[in-house]
């Protein structure tokens, strides 16, 4: 079965609204692609210009977090109705960075994750192990933990409909990228996991990304994987090289 592969730009907490708009004519004739889904998943601030700058192109917009409740004394959190009102079609729920600088635990994830599919965003939801857990040999144990946990009473169809991103941290940010042999095992494992809790069917329709320093040399040969559908990429989202890993 053909899944149609994604690749999402991680901005991160980079490009001030200008720069936001700059860095999208920039990609604009670089990301066109018939071929695979091209996301741009940016902060909070630079979604209503993001969103506008790439009217009538194939870039959608995604946001890199979102808050549980629709609306109220929540200070300085964003909700989902604001985000899909804004023109967001993606989110990326439960990052590594979120999980570790915000606390952000599988139960509060599973929150985020229901509430991104009662807005009618499509989740991007990123697990993924520590070097120290890799090298004690748990590493498809605990990602099998954080996906079943974050997606507790989530159903079939919206599994089917959403995006799992595989984000090894000791890959992010470092320039060190797993081998493609480590990244299509995970890969792999986590569909299995899904076809365990679900069924065939909806294994072999979601899609997952492979994350961690993704870059223009090294995209061809992970999303060549079969249980690779794409990627999900930080620093290498942020500049012209970006449309070489779109146009793998
Ligand atoms: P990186 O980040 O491509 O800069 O390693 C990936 C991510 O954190 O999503």
């Amino acid at each position: 079965m053909a899944r149609r592969k994604i690749i999402a730009g991680n901005w991160k907490m980079n490009m001030t609204p200008s720069q936001a708009v700059a860095l999208c004519a920039e990609l604009k004739d670089l990301v066109k692609s018939d071929s695979v889904d091209v996301v741009y998943c940016v902060p909070a601030i630079d979604i209503v210009p993001v969103a506008q700058a790439v009217k009538g192109t194939n870039v959608q917009v995604g946001a890199e977090n979102l808050y549980i409740e629709d609306k109220g004394a929540y200070t300085g959190e964003i909700s989902a109705p604001m985000l899909v009102d804004a023109g967001v079609k993606f989110v990326i729920i439960g990052h590594s960075e979120r999980r570790e600088y915000f606390k952000e635990d599988d139960a509060f994830l599973n929150k985020k994750v229901k509430k991104a599919f009662e807005a009618g965003l499509t989740p991007i939801l990123c697990c993924g192990e520590t070097l120290e857990q890799r090298e004690m040999g748990v590493t498809m144990d605990w990602i099998r933990l954080q996906i079943k946990s974050d997606l507790v009473g989530i159903t079939a169809d919206q599994v089917k409909s959403m995006v799992i991103a595989y984000e090894p941290i000791w890959a992010i940010g470092t320039g060190k990228t797993a081998t493609t042999e480590q990244a299509e095992e995970v890969c792999k494992g986590i569909r299995e996991c899904i076809a365990e809790i679900y069924d065939q069917a909806t294994a072999d329709a979601v899609r997952i990304q492979y994350g961690g320093s993704v870059n223009a040399g090294n995209a061809a040969e992970l999303f060549a994987q079969p249980d690779i559908d794409g990627g999900l990429v930080g620093g290498a989202s942020l500049k012209a090289d970006f449309g070489k890993i779109v146009n793998y």
